[in-house]
């Protein structure tokens, strides 16, 4: 990997995470990327591990990466199933990837930011964060948690001059945003240009499509209204 500026990127085989990880490299970042599955990326400055966020060897694997020359890391990994009764342990896994997998990550990278007084760390969250839905409860509440975790450790690392930044999107065209029936759907194109203004702009919270929150929240209110 050359001496560039290097970025560790999770969840990136796929969807959002990838089209980052390919933005980056075109920008002259060496990209240290973990996934469960392969990358279809072959570049002199990429290198991928295969892993799952979940399994007891991920901190391990992490931590072989994670020294303090570091710059930038995107959580990107996440899942999301319509809720079935049948099938509680799938809520308990979405927990596990997209909360618990976020804070492991920060674990093993924060430190070595904190200690060089630099770095950012952005997690991607989603708009979901304020609804509340039958739909899919453990997809709404880890993204809930994770937005309130991060902006919180966003204002306990300033001080450091490590930014931690909160982005909260509506619908993405990835395979997550399954079906035909989602508004105001944004492109992955368009959706790494936001987040790579958050690299430059170092915000604590970013959201888009601004209408589709100001909907979720009515949403939530008319919820609370049958409660
Ligand atoms: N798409 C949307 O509409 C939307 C909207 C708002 C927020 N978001 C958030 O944005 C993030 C990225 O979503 P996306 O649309 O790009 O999803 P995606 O296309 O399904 O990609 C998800 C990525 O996460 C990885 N991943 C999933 N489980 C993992 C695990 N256990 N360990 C390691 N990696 C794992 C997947 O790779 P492997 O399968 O190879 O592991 C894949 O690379 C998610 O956190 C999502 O909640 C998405």
């Amino acid at each position: 990997m050359s001496n560039s500026n290097k970025a560790i990127i999770i969840g990136n085989s796929d969807g959002i995470g990838l089209g980052l990880t390919k933005r980056l490299l075109n920008s002259g970042w060496a990209v240290i990327g973990f996934s469960r599955s392969a990358s279809p990326i072959n570049n002199e400055n990429y290198n991928h591990i295969v892993v799952d966020v979940t399994s007891s060897d991920y901190e391990a694997k992490l931590s072989e990466h994670s020294g303090e020359e570091i710059s930038l890391c995107v959580y990107c990994a996440g899942i999301g199933e319509q809720f079935d009764f049948e099938n509680l342990k799938q809520e308990e896994k979405t927990f596990h990837v997209n909360l618990i997998g976020a804070v492991k990550t920060i674990e093993a990278i924060l430190p070595g930011m904190k200690r060089s007084k630099k770095g950012h760390i952005i997690v991607l969250s989603s708009i979901a964060d304020v609804i509340i839905s039958p739909e899919a409860p453990s997809y709404n509440a880890s993204k809930a948690g994770l937005s309130s975790y991060v902006e919180s450790l966003a204002l306990a690392a300033r001080p450091y001059n490590v930014a931690v930044t909160n982005v909260r999107f509506g619908f993405v065209d990835t395979k997550m945003a399954k079906g035909d029936k989602f508004p105001f759907m944004m492109s992955v194109e368009k959706s790494v240009d936001y987040i790579m203004q958050c690299i430059k702009k170092r915000p604590i919270r970013f959201t888009r499509p601004r209408k589709m929150a100001f909907l979720a929240l009515i949403h939530r209110w008319f919820t609370r209204l049958r409660f």
